[in-house]
């Protein structure tokens, strides 16, 4: 009740004032703690494919199909996501490197198939996750990281010091 009242009494001094406003939320947000690892075997759940459906088709598939995904995975390949302290997964991304005989066998990192929660976006989290998987890239050598996205994202990773490249191409089987 106390801290409520205060909060009221805060929010009443703060709503016109943009600066302090966004001062109380990052505060808010510090207490709110996140932790990044690996998606494991023990992450399979519908609330994990509706997170993925969240950026593109993205039918449920067996607990023995995800164990044997999860088992392929290693340093090369690395699929992480972000948790709640109740280990609710609110964002996820994959990092791919591949090794190559050109640049005296340097390494490329493959960045995809990065979402975060509609209920959590706004928050920085993908920001910190893109952040995360370029440490990751560079910790392990690679020369560069490179990603594909929308244009409506372009700004999003633009923030997170990517620049347009190249031009993207592709051939869908399915
Ligand atoms: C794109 C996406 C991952 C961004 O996640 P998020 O957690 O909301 O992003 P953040 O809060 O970390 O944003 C970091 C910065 O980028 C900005 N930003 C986020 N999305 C943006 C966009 N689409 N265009 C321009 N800027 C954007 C934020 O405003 C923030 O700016 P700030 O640092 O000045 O405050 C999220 O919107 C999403 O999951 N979209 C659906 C799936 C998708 O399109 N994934 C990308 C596949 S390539």
């Amino acid at each position: 009740m106390y801290i409520q009242t205060h909060i009221h009494a805060l929010w009443a001094k703060t709503r016109n004032n943009k600066a302090i406003y966004g001062f109380f939320f990052s505060i808010f947000y510090i207490y709110m703690s996140y932790l990044i690892r690996n998606l494991l075997q023990t992450d399979y759940s519908p609330e994990l494919f509706e997170l993925l459906a969240q950026l593109t088709d993205c039918p449920p598939i067996s607990k023995e199909e995800y164990e044997q995904f999860i088992d392929l995975l290693g340093t090369q390949h690395q699929v992480v996501c972000m948790v709640t302290e109740k280990n609710q997964i609110v964002a996820i991304g994959t990092i791919i490197i591949e090794s190559k005989l050109i640049h005296g066998l340097g390494k490329v990192a493959h960045i995809e198939d990065i979402v975060t929660d509609s209920k959590f976006r706004s928050q920085g989290l993908g920001a910190q996750l893109i952040n995360y998987l370029v440490g990751k890239a560079r910790e392990a050598g690679c020369y560069k990281v490179i990603l594909d996205c929308s244009e409506h994202n372009i700004g999003f990773y633009s923030k997170c010091g990517f620049e347009k490249k190249g031009v993207q191409m592709a051939q869908y089987f399915l």
